[in-house]
């Protein structure tokens, strides 16, 4: 067994693997080389050569427990014949959205506009660099999918009125359902041994629209999933109540963002634990990186726990704070082998 799946059926609480949201990105200067050629990022997601030598980047230079394909969440938008742009130094772009489109959507034609991201999984399955680590295959939680799709650019950016049509988003989200769901089949028949769901715009949601917005349609997700025997990890960045999150949907990972405290998890939470350091810590200096990186260890010491960021590694991260960052995970493992 995988030490990632050794924490997730718990088999052994002591282990504490590690991999890192973002870490095939642009704080690797391997990655900026092949990005400075390839100035399209879909095209870049849709290049299975480039896609599995991005992916295995952070492998080789780190050894983490886990890859992540390298792709993105909107890839499912663009298979729905949405346009999409990344422009550089404002994110991505997408073009303005047709109902009657996405609602006749064949799932043929989403499947053959995608499948050179399930091409690049297999290939990256096969690579011996990945030989008792786990692929990691994911998607964009529905209601963050929906909100690139109305909003069109990030809500960083500006908020449209659009996002309190609330009988527009329950009659989309069912759609967008479908295709997640296809999406995340598509995946594991490739060989993704774990699907990760970022929900990166959750802590938008107002708590009387939860349950309809985020709860049901994520739950509906993660069964179906679960059906596929594969672990599912959901990433609710920002949600306030990370307990009803859990009580609710029960995936088998959660990942926390870095404003909840760690503490109450540990004390309220019973399922495997992943992430939550902040990655802003990583920008600092050694010192107050090892503090933040034994914090986390030393609450999740007893409780299954995968070693990661509460959001994905900033740009500006220094490649040998992360290596640093690996060090004193793996001398944590050490010595708690040893007692
Ligand atoms: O984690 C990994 O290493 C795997 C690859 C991955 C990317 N995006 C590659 C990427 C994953 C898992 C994502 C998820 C993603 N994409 C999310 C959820 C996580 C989060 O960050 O909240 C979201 C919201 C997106 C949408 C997206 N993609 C935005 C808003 C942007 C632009 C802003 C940014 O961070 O650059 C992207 C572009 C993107 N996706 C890049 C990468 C490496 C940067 C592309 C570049 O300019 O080189």
């Amino acid at each position: 067994m995988t030490p990632i799946k050794k924490v997730i059926y718990k088999k052994n609480v002591t282990l504490k693997p590690i991999w890192l949201m973002r870490q095939a990105g642009r704080y690797l200067p391997e990655f900026r080389k092949i990005r400075k050629k390839n100035l399209n990022f879909i095209k870049l997601c849709l290049n299975p050569q480039k896609v599995k030598e991005i992916t295995l980047q952070p492998i080789v230079r780190y050894n983490f427990d886990a890859a992540i394909i390298f792709s993105d969440i909107l890839m499912v938008p663009y298979g729905l014949g949405q346009s999409i742009e990344f422009v550089k130094n404002f994110g991505p772009q997408l073009g303005s959205i047709n109902l009657e489109n996405i609602k006749n959507c064949r799932l043929e034609d989403f499947k053959k506009k995608l499948n050179p991201v399930y091409r690049s999984i297999y290939q990256v399955k096969k690579s011996n660099l990945i030989k008792n680590k786990d692929l990691i295959g994911f998607i964009g939680g529905p209601w963050t999918v929906l909100v690139y799709m109305l909003n069109r650019t990030s809500p960083k950016r500006r908020l449209k009125k659009i996002l309190s049509d609330k009988p527009l988003i329950i009659d989309l989200l069912q759609y967008i359902n479908k295709y997640l769901e296809a999406h995340i089949h598509y995946q594991i028949k490739n060989g993704a041994d774990i699907i990760q769901i970022f929900d990166s715009w959750a802590g938008l949601v107002k708590e009387k629209n939860l349950e309809e917005f985020i709860y049901n349609p994520t739950k509906k997700i993660v069964k179906t999933t679960q059906t596929f025997k594969t672990p599912c990890i959901c990433f609710p960045r920002n949600i306030k109540n990370y307990k009803d999150y859990v009580n609710f949907i029960k995936p088998n990972v959660i990942n926390i963002d870095y404003n909840v405290n760690p503490e109450s998890i540990v004390n309220n939470i019973n399922i495997p634990v992943q992430g939550g350091m902040d990655p802003r810590i990583l920008l600092s200096n050694k010192k107050k990186v090892e503090k933040f990186t034994n914090y986390y260890l030393s609450i999740f010491k007893n409780h299954p726990y995968i070693f990661n960021l509460g959001h994905g590694v900033l740009p500006q991260t220094s490649p040998s704070m992360i290596q640093y960052l690996l060090k004193l995970v793996r001398k944590f493992n050490e010595r708690s082998s040893k007692n």
